[in-house]
């Protein structure tokens, strides 16, 4: 037996066995959007009111768009613009649409799982005193006016250079000793602390109030477009679709694999966690609500600094504060932390599939850079600013609009889908048809599109949250229209020769084939 084989045949990466892959795709899915961005865009967008669409997102769109993900990744086994390519050639943009916005995502993201890990060592104290709110923006993020001020932050820019190093660290691992090992050690540990953190929150006094707020529907904000497509943002964040992730997580996977048995795992798994986080958070509010004699709406601000207001002051107020400070926060890093590495991924396998890096050389070239940008624009006092605008328009204006351009070309211009559905239903315990082809094809991409308009027209008629207008064209307009350009010129870079553009279950030695795209 040839010892050097088994390295050989991992060299562009591959997950040793499905349950790595379904451990990393968990590991993926399960991060800030669960913990730190759910509770409070279900809290801004009515409580109870968005447990419905949410639903409708996760069923009606979430899960049949990460098979679309998975069926491209797995069958034209690249990262995303390697995988378009091999699609058709001139689809490729998309690819490196995915890449930017993948590249947006990693340099804020960093830095809220910075925080994180910052209010992880405060809770052990309750550095935060009486006023959580204050102390958040204006003694911790020493947050000013809208606008760019260049001071530093100290106190996120260690943490956020701590993370960075981690994250380096593990993307030059590499597929399966790095992202792979990472989620399949600490993923059981994030389930058990969670799990944990949620039961102690629900036997606080007021819990059930704060689960009624959540979980009663309020049937007039389903006429809202707004809360449905705050809901359709949310289930495309949070599984980790539309940008990228889950093609090139696919295209490490073995030929043989049920993609689509994986696929339902994953994704109820992700909504799993993400109601037992909103369950934690509401159960919190309802403990505060109670504490403080006013109503579950009224008890904090909304927006992205709810879990950081949220969980110090039930730290603060309830009984063992401290651990669950420690469970909370930690969960946040560690979920964080297995995310990050995956939208990195995006970055480092395409840009190592473009130019026929070596691994640790491609992780080195992209994660160094990424970490510069990130702490430069996230460990300044103007950081949460920049990080609320680029988070508001790269999910409207990047996620779900890429997401509607690659359903409509992939069904309608290249007319795929059915080869797509054969692929997945080769070996998939789920079988794909004309549901899913209604879905993709026709639902999700009107729904979506309905649900983009009426963003756009909001967003033209009042700026985004107040910011000024130069603010938002820059940092919203700019990085969301910066990523579609970055993506057709990096599409017209030519590919290195050794890298076979047609699909490998196309060519007609298929069998080796798709072996020997691992060992490339
Ligand atoms: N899917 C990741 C999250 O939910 C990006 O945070």
């Amino acid at each position: 037996m040839s010892t050097a084989e088994p390295t050989t045949r991992r060299r562009r990466g591959a997950f040793s066995s499905r349950k790595v892959f379904i451990f990393a795709a968990i590991g993926s899915a399960v991060g800030l959007g669960n913990i730190w961005r759910f509770p409070y865009v279900a809290y801004e967008n009515g409580g109870g009111a968005f447990m419905i669409p949410y639903l409708v997102a996760l069923l009606g769109a979430g899960l049949p768009f990460l098979l679309l993900d998975y069926a491209l990744g797995h069958k034209y086994r690249g990262s995303a613009p390697l995988s378009f390519a091999r699609l058709r050639r001139g689809a490729e943009s998309l690819g490196w649409w995915q890449v930017g916005i993948c590249f947006l995502i990693a340099i804020y993201y960093a830095a809220i799982i910075a925080w994180a890990l910052r209010y992880m060592i405060f809770s052990v104290d309750e550095a935060w005193g009486a006023k959580p709110e204050e102390f958040l923006f204006e003694t911790f993020l020493q947050a000013g006016d809208p606008g760019i001020d260049t001071t530093i932050v100290v106190g996120v820019l260690v943490p956020l250079a701590i993370v960075w190093g981690v994250v380096v660290l593990v993307m030059a691992l590499g597929v399966e000793k790095g992202i792979g090992k990472l989620s399949l050690y600490f993923i059981p540990v994030l389930v058990v602390a969670f799990a944990a953190l949620v039961v102690r929150a629900l036997t606080l006094d007021g819990a059930a109030t704060g689960l009624d707020a959540l979980f009663t529907p309020h049937w007039a904000a389903l006429t809202e477009p707004g809360v449905w497509g705050a809901a359709f943002g949310q289930i495309f964040f949070s599984l980790s679709i539309g940008f990228g992730v889950m093609i090139t997580y696919a295209s490490y996977v073995d030929e043989d694999s049920d993609m689509s048995g994986a696929g339902m795992v994953v994704g109820f798994a992700n909504s799993g966690f993400e109601l037992l986080a909103g369950i934690g958070v509401f159960a919190a509010l309802g403990f505060m609500a109670q504490a403080q004699g006013m109503a579950v709406d009224e008890v904090a601000a909304d927006g992205l600094g709810l879990a950081f207001v949220v969980f110090p002051t039930l730290i603060s107020e309830a009984p063992a504060g401290a651990l669950i400070g420690v469970l909370f926060f930690g969960s946040l890093v560690i979920a964080g932390l297995t995310s990050l590495v995956s939208v990195l991924e995006v970055v480092v396998s395409a840009v190592r599939d473009k130019l026929e890096l070596g691994r640790v050389t491609a992780a080195l070239a992209v994660s160094v850079p990424a970490a510069v940008v990130s702490l430069v624009l996230f460990s300044t006092t103007s950081g949460v600013h920049v990080l609320d605008i680029i988070d508001h328009f790269i999910n409207q204006y990047g996620i779900l609009l890429v997401a509607v351009v690659s359903m409509l070309v992939v069904a309608w211009s290249l007319r795929a889908l059915p080869d797509l559905a054969d692929h997945l239903n080769r070996t998939g315990s789920l079988k794909l048809g004309r549901t899913w082809f209604l879905l993709v094809g026709i639902l999700v991409p009107a729904a979506l599109t309905y649900i983009l308009v009426d963003a756009l027209v909001a967003d033209i008629k009042e700026p985004y949250a107040g910011y000024p207008g130069w603010m938002l064209g820059w940092l919203g307009w700019g990085a969301a229209g910066g990523v579609i350009v970055l993506g057709v010129v990096l599409s017209r870079l030519p590919w290195r020769p050794e890298t076979p553009l047609t699909a490998p279950y196309d060519r007609p030695d298929a069998d080796q084939a798709v072996k020997k795209e691992e060992i490339r």
